[in-house]
């Protein structure tokens, strides 16, 4: 009897135990890509600031449009690699970025031209 009894509390628990697992992963499930979404709007913020500090005064409108001496940098055909090496390097008139932005800044950089539209 009692057994039975312990059996019976067991299975509930693990019933609910079950139920509680299904409720915390469908949350996660909905909760990971809107977590997602904003770090990848923070990370676009934080690149838009660095781009307005170390950019714009040769590309324009945050790389919509050429500026003063540089050129449009939306739809570049150079991938992710080649613009962090082009901006590690410099290249013509502009200058090399090693000394003045972090490895990571370049990065971020580099990924945010990637991400503007081409139009
Ligand atoms: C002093 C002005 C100046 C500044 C500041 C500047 N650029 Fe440039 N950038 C240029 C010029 C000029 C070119 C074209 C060089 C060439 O090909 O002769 C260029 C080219 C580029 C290219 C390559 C474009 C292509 O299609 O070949 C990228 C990418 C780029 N700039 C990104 C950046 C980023 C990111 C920053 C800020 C960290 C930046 N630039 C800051 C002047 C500048």
């Amino acid at each position: 009897m009692k057994d039975r009894i312990n059996y019976g509390e067991s299975m509930f628990h693990r019933l609910f135990g079950l139920k509680f697992f299904a409720a915390t992963a469908l949350i996660a499930s909905f909760a990971i890509p809107v977590l997602a979404k904003e770090s990848e709007e923070a990370e676009q913020q934080d690149a838009k600031k660095l781009f307005a500090n170390s950019c714009s005064w040769c590309h324009g409108n945050f790389g919509m449009k050429a500026g003063k001496g540089g050129p449009k940098l939306a739809g570049i055909t150079q991938d992710e690699e080649a613009i962090y090496n082009t901006l590690i390097k410099g290249q013509g008139a502009m200058p090399s970025f090693k000394n003045t932005l972090k490895p990571e800044q370049i990065r971020l950089l580099a990924r945010y031209i990637k991400s503007l539209p081409n139009e």
